[in-house]
């Protein structure tokens, strides 16, 4: 009776981890880690006139498709997406480093492209500073 009891509580717990790894597969919760250099990375770009300006004519050719023009993820080709690309403007995103936005827009992960080797490191610190922008 004993031994039958234990067999349950390990089903149980098997069961429980199953369900938590396919709610991520389903893109539930899916944190998405940035290492630490990354996250502490100091924007070397200033968030200038200029800085904004290259920034915004990068957003608008590579970014705004999916991620739409006032970066609501709305775009043209986000209905078509499994993954929601975020909301620019909300505190999600705008509570993290321009070293996290820095290193998701050029490693990306799974529908959002990466942009190491198509686009310079500065490119990517301008369009950085162009997505604060878009905060509410
Ligand atoms: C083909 C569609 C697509 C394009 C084009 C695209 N993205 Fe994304 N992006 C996504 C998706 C989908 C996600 C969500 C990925 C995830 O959570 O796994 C995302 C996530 C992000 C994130 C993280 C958002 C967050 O809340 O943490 C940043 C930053 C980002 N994209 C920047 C960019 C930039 C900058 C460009 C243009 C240079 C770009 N993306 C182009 C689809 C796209």
């Amino acid at each position: 009776m004993r031994c039958y009891r234990s067999f349950l509580v390990v089903e149980l717990i098997i069961i429980i981890c199953f369900s938590a790894i396919s709610l991520n597969i389903n893109g539930q919760s899916k944190p998405w880690l940035v290492p630490d250099e990354y996250k502490t990375l100091k924007n070397p770009v200033a968030k200038d006139k200029t800085s904004i300006k290259t920034g915004m004519a990068l957003y608008i050719k590579y970014c705004a498709s999916c991620h739409g023009k006032t970066g609501l993820g709305n775009g043209v080709k986000a209905r078509g997406l499994k993954d929601f690309p975020g909301d620019f403007s909300g505190a999600e995103y705008q509570n993290q480093t321009d070293g996290e936005h820095f290193y998701k827009t050029k490693f990306g992960r799974n529908e959002m492209p990466k942009y190491e080797g198509k686009l310079s490191d500065e490119d990517i610190w301008n369009m950085v500073n162009y997505m604060r922008t878009f905060k509410k």
